[in-house]
């Protein structure tokens, strides 16, 4: 077989001789030839149809693998987004894949299974986490726990009431930032380096102290390793001050007593030596000594009035009945009016006729006479007093105004306090025992009221006796 260039044809050719042998000997040759152009058609069309198919089976197989791939990616792009919907804790439904897979539908499965326990756990530790919240912040007392760090970790709404903090934005920030006081500062570290539990108690604050017991323990772990410290804050203001009351109250009776006991006994002596010769002298001194008695009997019974209006108050056993506020008010300015005439005061009532307390109206007379009794004893001749009663909203008011001395605000507070004078020398000088505001209050009280007073330093007092309506 050969190629060769035709002179003849003028065209590329190819040969082909095949040699005929019969009885093993050359008998003749066969030649043939034919263009090679023809050949080259011939074996591009053949070229082209296998392009044909190879493309149409390559477009078919890269359109099944897309298919496939979608059917496998679709499931996975939603579990994806199905987790991604689970982390940022907006989980609403379980998730729903269409897969013929079986490892695509177990593993749907189990995020849905993942997703629910997640949930419920959440829900459990929200719901844990809003229970000890409720429980920290409805306590009276006041929580402070710390980290070994000394930074807070909590901190109650009645911690941060009573050390004015503001309880928010304050976890995770050191103690010495959020806490003033160094002596809590202090007591929060020997409880940090302590083993035991210990107790202190701490004032705080300067214009409005107020008086705090602390307890501390350290905070522990589950493993019992301590992690920093808890301090639980009680107010016992009320009852240091109550303390404080019990201890004047006793030391102002015996005071009180002893003044005109001592008066008495120095008197009885001077008549034992001798004095008792001398009648004129014998009698000026008996006359003191008999105004002594005189008060000593009258804080006598004051005292007894006030404990027994103490303990009546507590039983609620007084007698009540409907009174006329105008007839207990005429009463007491009735009882009044020598006194008054003697200091040229004239003493106006203005009070409605129809108004009613439901009161027990000696005791409600003996209170309105302490308070006009001290509006005269304190104020100069020559002025006017006036006693007025009326309804305003829920309760029925009497109050006594005037227009004497006055009251500096400092002594507002305690005025209502037994013994407690403004000036004592001035007071008892009056004759007063300091007991005649606190007798009004517990009155008052006994009524299921109260008193209240305003007044200006040399300008004048108002007392106000506030009862329930009936
Ligand atoms: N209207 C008033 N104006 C000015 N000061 C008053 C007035 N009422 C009371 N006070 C002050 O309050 C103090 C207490 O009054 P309170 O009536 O309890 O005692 P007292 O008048 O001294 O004695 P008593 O027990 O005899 O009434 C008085 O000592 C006085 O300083
Ligand atoms: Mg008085």
């Amino acid at each position: 077989m050969a190629l060769r260039f035709s002179n003849t044809l003028e065209e590329q050719m190819m040969y082909l001789a095949v040699p005929i042998i019969r009885d093993e000997k050359l008998s003749g040759v066969v030649r043939t030839s034919i263009p090679i152009t023809f050949i080259e058609r011939a074996l591009r069309s053949i070229e082209f149809k296998i392009g044909g198919v190879g493309l149409a089976v390559a477009l078919m197989a890269a359109g099944i693998s897309l298919m496939v791939s979608r059917r496998i990616s679709r499931p996975l792009e939603q579990m994806k987004q199905s987790a991604e919907t689970i982390s940022r804790g907006e989980w609403k439904e379980p998730l729903t894949v269409d897969s013929d897979s079986v490892e695509i539908s177990a593993l749907s499965n189990a995020l849905n299974q993942m997703a629910l326990q997640l949930e419920d756990r959440i829900e459990t530790i929200t719901s844990q986490h809003n229970e000890s919240e409720a429980v920290l912040s409805s306590m009276v007392e006041g929580v402070l726990a710390v980290d070994a760090e000394e930074k807070v970790i909590r901190l109650n709404k009645a911690a941060g009431k009573l050390l004015d903090i503001e309880p928010d934005h304050v976890e995770g920030r050191p103690i010495e930032e959020v806490v003033r006081n160094s002596h809590l500062r202090e007591f929060i570290e020997r409880t940090l380096s302590g083993i035991e539990n210990v107790e202190t108690d701490l004032t705080i604050g300067n214009q409005n102290e107020i008086f705090l017991q602390a307890h501390g323990a350290v905070l522990k772990d589950i493993l019992d390793k301590s992690i920093g410290a808890v301090i639980v804050l009680n107010d016992v203001t009320r009852l240091r001050r109550l303390e404080t009351v019990r201890r004047d109250f006793v030391a102002n009776v015996s005071h009180e007593l002893k003044t005109p006991i001592t008066l008495i006994k120095g008197f009885v002596e001077t008549l034992q030596q001798g004095a008792l010769e001398n009648r004129e002298e014998a009698e000026r001194f008996l006359n003191i000594m008999s105004k002594q008695v005189e008060r000593l009997n009258a804080i006598i019974e004051d005292l007894l009035s006030l404990s027994r209006l103490e303990q009546d108050s507590g039983k609620s056993e007084m007698a009540m009945e409907k009174t006329k506020v105008t007839q207990v008010l005429e009463s007491a300015i009735r009882d009044c009016e020598r006194k008054a005439q003697e200091k040229n005061t004239s003493i106006q009532l203005d009070c409605p006729n129809e108004l009613e307390v439901y009161a027990n109206s000696p005791l409600l007379n003996q209170a309105v006479l302490n308070l006009v009794d001290n509006a005269l004893k304190y104020s100069e001749p020559g002025g006017e007093i006036k006693v007025e009663a009326s309804e305003i909203e829920t309760e029925i008011v009497i109050a006594v105004q005037d227009w004497g001395c006055g009251i500096d605000s400092a002594h507002l507070p305690r005025l209502f306090e037994r013994f407690y004078r403004v000036d004592q020398a001035r007071s008892r000088q009056l004759g007063g025992t300091g007991l005649g505001l606190a007798i009004v209050k517990h009155i008052a009280q006994a009524h299921k009221g109260s008193v209240s007073v305003n007044s200006t330093l040399g300008k004048g007092s108002r007392f106000s006796i506030h009862l329930p309506i009936i």
